[in-house]
């Protein structure tokens, strides 16, 4: 029996099969559960790359700016699910302007782009699938630890800062109706999203040197185990809570 058992989840943010939602829906098959994914513009490549996973997966466009796609979700998983006992926040995206030590000049419309597409979504996300919540469940999100200023990073970290902020708050509102709500703190992974960070090599020099654990920057399964971890009947009692799956770099002076 795997952990996630008789489980429905919807994962959102596969675009390759480097992405860390990837991940996720596959060990998340493994353990158990029925995984419905969601996809962003090029549908037939997320198609092609949900093929390798250990099951067939639905793929369902979703772009979390688009409010038509947003108000038809829980309607168009619905189709394929009875309800959703999880759901996976693994999406971000900022302008190259935003990012790659620019921090100063940065436009407002770039940095509106970065927050309504990287921070604002996860609660949008989770209001969107709560007619299929009405059990309750467990939202989880991925972040990149917001509590230091980071070379490169820049708006994306004032847009995980945010993350931190809301994921507090919806686990303030939809606690009630039983929705835990927490985020998994990864370590730099090397995926299209960190791709596109200019710079990002900082990253990749210094952190398995920093990391007491050591640290994979290719290997996204630990940060996937987490997620998968708290959608599972393991984490009843926690919510509002950072997991930070990073080697220990948070836990250790510079
Ligand atoms: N790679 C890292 O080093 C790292 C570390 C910590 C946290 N994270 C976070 O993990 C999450 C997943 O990123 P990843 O590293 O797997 O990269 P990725 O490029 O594989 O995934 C990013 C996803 O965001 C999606 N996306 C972008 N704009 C969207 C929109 N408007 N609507 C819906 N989806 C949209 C993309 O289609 C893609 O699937 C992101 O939140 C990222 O910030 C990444």
């Amino acid at each position: 029996m795997g952990i996630l058992e008789g489980k429905r989840i919807l994962v959102t943010g596969v675009l390759t099969d480097a992405s860390i939602a990837f991940s996720v829906a596959k060990i998340a098959q493994e353990e158990g559960a029925q995984v419905v994914l969601t996809g962003f513009g090029r549908l037939s490549l997320v198609e092609r790359i949900a093929k390798r996973l250990p099951q067939p997966a639905p793929v369902l466009e979703l772009d979390v700016q688009n409010t038509d796609h947003l108000d038809t979700l829980a309607s168009r998983v619905g189709e394929h699910v009875d309800g959703l006992d999880g759901v996976v926040h693994s999406i971000g995206f900022a302008p190259q302007t935003a990012l790659g030590g620019n921090f100063l000049n940065t436009t407002w419309e770039d940095v509106a782009t970065a927050l309504h597409i990287s921070t604002y979504s996860y609660k949008s996300l989770a209001v969107a699938c709560l007619p299929l919540m009405k059990e309750g469940g467990s939202v989880v999100g991925l972040d990149f630890d917001a509590s230091k200023a980071w070379p490169v990073y820049d708006w994306m970290g004032v847009a995980k800062a945010g993350l931190e902020s809301a994921n507090r708050y919806l686990a303030r509102d939809l606690g009630k109706q039983g929705i835990r709500v927490n985020l998994v703190a990864a370590g730099p992974l090397r995926t299209m999203a960190a791709k596109s960070i200019p710079g990002f090599k900082e990253f990749e020099d210094s952190w398995p040197e920093k990391a007491p654990l050591g640290w994979d920057l290719a290997d996204t399964a630990p940060a996937a185990r987490a997620c998968v971890a708290l959608m599972s009947d393991w984490f009843p009692a926690t919510t509002g809570e950072i997991v930070h799956v990073d080697g220990g770099v948070h836990a250790i002076g510079a």
